[in-house]
């Protein structure tokens, strides 16, 4: 029996934090430990507890005085992005036009894929992401090369191509049948393999006729525990253009709507700019909007209303994301950094605490995926990150003032970034060393 103790200050969360000094939100154990068996937590407390606990040739590594953390969840990003990013554009729709799609259109090369693919694993692990949600390009390859190096490091990530039948390049162009087809190909031979998940994923109601949106919820129906992923009142121009697109609609959401696409497994990117009524029926769906504040504020796009959306009398679901390669940092760290400024300029406060319930027990909730991921739960994935709140000179300046759990956590989110993973484990798994 191999098993592997982790030692360091665990903190974890437990639920939402309700202001700056609810320390009954998380869990925190100032000298912990953390027992690995089979990629699953099976024991966590008080280091001498756990180190009482485990077999005599548990394999040990001392992570003192580091903070050990359920693995960061990225919630929404783009496969065949990685080469996008820093993208000179004036907006959302001539930076997809641009750059975006003729950057996708390579994804029908395997090789190509392949070789991102290895790449992308690479960038979020030394980020501290264990787990993300990724649209793929409209290509059957680029799923296939996304999947299959995920079962090869064992991590367990979300995914799906992306089914797109007009307004872009004739490489980028499925049909209502293929993506139906290949969907569903897609499904039988991935969900479920290793630690993957298969997710439906309509690009958004730009990029699909009404025939395709037609398969979209065909494929809902047959598959109703699948993850829908889809892109939601993002920019105006483009709000613009979709509800001139499909004008017996009331507004956006209610096109998704309309096809059987809202529900509480649907993850929506951006929700910028979601009327009462949309926000409305969201909140009665369970739908997740997801905040992408580093693309938000690249592609200037708008503020996500995020404090305000999570205590309506309905509140919104919410999840949080880079958005890579509209989003600027494949970093949660440096995601969150901005999402607190974007609340800054809302006259809203986005406290420490909930930056990091958002990345992790948050992220898995809104996935409805808490009992695997998101937590330092005996049961759960060993899926972890190790933060080193001093990684550089001047964070390691900043940190002789720092006094309390949540001024390191605001200093990590303020200056950290890759540097400050110190490492990161997938399924009990030191990754970040590994590369
Ligand atoms: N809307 C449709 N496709 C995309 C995309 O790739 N990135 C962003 N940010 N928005 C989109
Ligand atoms: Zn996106």
């Amino acid at each position: 029996m191999t098993q592997t103790l982790l030692r360091g200050r665990l903190l974890s969360f437990v639920r939402a934090p309700q202001s700056l000094t609810d320390s009954e939100s998380y869990r925190y154990e100032t000298d912990g430990g953390l027992l690995i068996e089979n990629g699953l937590i099976v024991e966590s407390g008080p280091y001498a507890d756990i180190k009482a606990k485990a077999v005599a040739d548990a394999v040990e590594i001392d992570h003192r005085p580091h903070l050990i953390m359920p693995g960061f969840i990225d919630m929404h990003l783009h496969f065949p992005q990685m080469q996008v990013i820093a993208s000179y554009a004036a907006n959302l729709l001539e930076w997809l036009n641009t750059y975006t799609f003729p950057e996708e259109c390579r994804f029908v090369e395997s090789a190509h894929a392949q070789r991102i693919a290895g790449h992308f694993y690479d960038e979020l692990v030394r980020h501290g992401t264990t787990t993300a949600v990724a649209y793929c390009s409209v290509h059957k390859t680029s799923a296939d090369a996304f999947f299959a190096e995920a079962l090869k490091r064992n991590m367990r990530m979300v995914g799906g191509k992306v089914m797109m039948d007009r307004n872009a390049p004739q490489g980028l162009l499925d049909t209502p049948q293929m993506g139906y087809d290949e969907t569903r190909q897609i499904i039988a031979e991935w969900h479920g393999k290793g630690r993957n998940h298969v997710a439906i994923t309509p690009r958004f109601a730009i990029t699909s006729t009404p025939a395709q949106m037609e398969a979209t919820q065909a494929l809902a129906r047959e598959f109703p525990d699948l993850h829908i992923q889809t892109h939601l009142s993002e920019n105006h121009d483009e709000i613009k253009f979709t509800c001139e697109l499909y004008p017996e609609a009331t507004d956006y959401t209610d096109i998704y709507a309309r096809y059987g696409l809202l529900g509480d497994k649907t993850l929506f990117g951006h929700c910028i700019h979601l009327s009462d009524r949309e926000a409305d029926a969201m909140s009665e769906a369970g739908s997740v909007a997801v905040h992408c504040p580093t693309s938000n504020l690249f592609l200037g796009s708008g503020l996500f209303p995020l404090k305000a959306l999570a205590r309506r009398e309905k509140p919104v679901r919410i999840g949080v994301a880079t958005d890579i390669g509209g989003g600027s940092s494949y970093s949660m760290l440096r995601t969150m950094d901005e999402a607190y400024k974007i609340q800054q300029l809302l006259g809203e406060r986005l406290n420490p605490l909930e930056s990091y319930y958002h990345m992790t027990l948050g992220n898995a909730r809104s996935l409805s995926l808490a009992d695997r991921i998101g937590t330092l739960d005996v049961g759960s994935d060993a899926d972890i990150v190790v933060l080193n709140a001093a990684a550089t000179p001047a964070m390691a300046l900043k940190m002789e003032v720092v006094k309390t759990l949540p001024e390191e956590l605001f200093l990590l989110q303020t200056m950290g970034d890759d540097r400050a993973i110190a490492e990161t484990y997938v399924a009990g798994v030191a990754a970040k060393s590994a590369i």
